[in-house]
């Protein structure tokens, strides 16, 4: 399994490298079109928010397994003001500037799991997950290789 990759945003041009690197990591986790740009996206929207938002913060994407399934959850984490009314902020169409207000309802739509800390003293941290089933002969196939080990 590969280890966690960090990315950390602090302007426009991370966020080719957080699309980027997600969809590396999609892929390599055997995720199927058209997953591996779904997830680049949901993470594009959200390292988007810390560029235009905050200034600065990381992304975090690591590997997962869990018996039947594997995946990946990524981290975003930031120590800006925060997000005042959360609840208003993951329905859509809630800006609290000149955007849309669709990237965090968003980018839930397009992952398995999310979840969002905010608050003004620890800034934000929004963590999501995406799984895909594994299936009998990749099990086994995943067996073998740990005995031969
Ligand atoms: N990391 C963050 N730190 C502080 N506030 C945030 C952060 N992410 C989102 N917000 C707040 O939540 C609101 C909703 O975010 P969302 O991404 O859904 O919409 P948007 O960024 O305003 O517009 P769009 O993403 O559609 O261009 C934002 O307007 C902003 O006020
Ligand atoms: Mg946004």
């Amino acid at each position: 399994m590969d280890d966690e990759v960090r990315v950390l945003i602090n302007g426009d041009a991370d966020l080719v490298s957080a699309r980027a690197e997600a969809r590396a990591m999609a892929e390599r986790l055997g995720f199927a079109r058209p997953a591996p740009t779904l997830i680049a996206t949901a993470i594009s929207e959200i390292a988007r928010n810390i560029v235009v938002h905050v200034g600065r913060g990381e992304i975090v994407l690591t590997p997962l397994e869990d018996g039947d399934r594997c995946g990946l959850v990524v981290i975003a984490r930031d120590e800006g003001p925060g997000i005042r009314n959360l609840e208003a902020a993951l329905r859509d169409e809630y800006s609290g500037r000149s955007g849309l207000g669709l990237g965090l309802p968003g980018a839930r739509r397009l992952m398995d799991e999310f979840e969002i800390t905010s608050d003004a003293d620890n800034g934000t941290t929004v963590t999501m997950k995406k799984w895909r089933l594994r299936d009998e002969l990749e099990r086994r196939r995943e067996q073998h290789r740990r005995r031969d080990e």
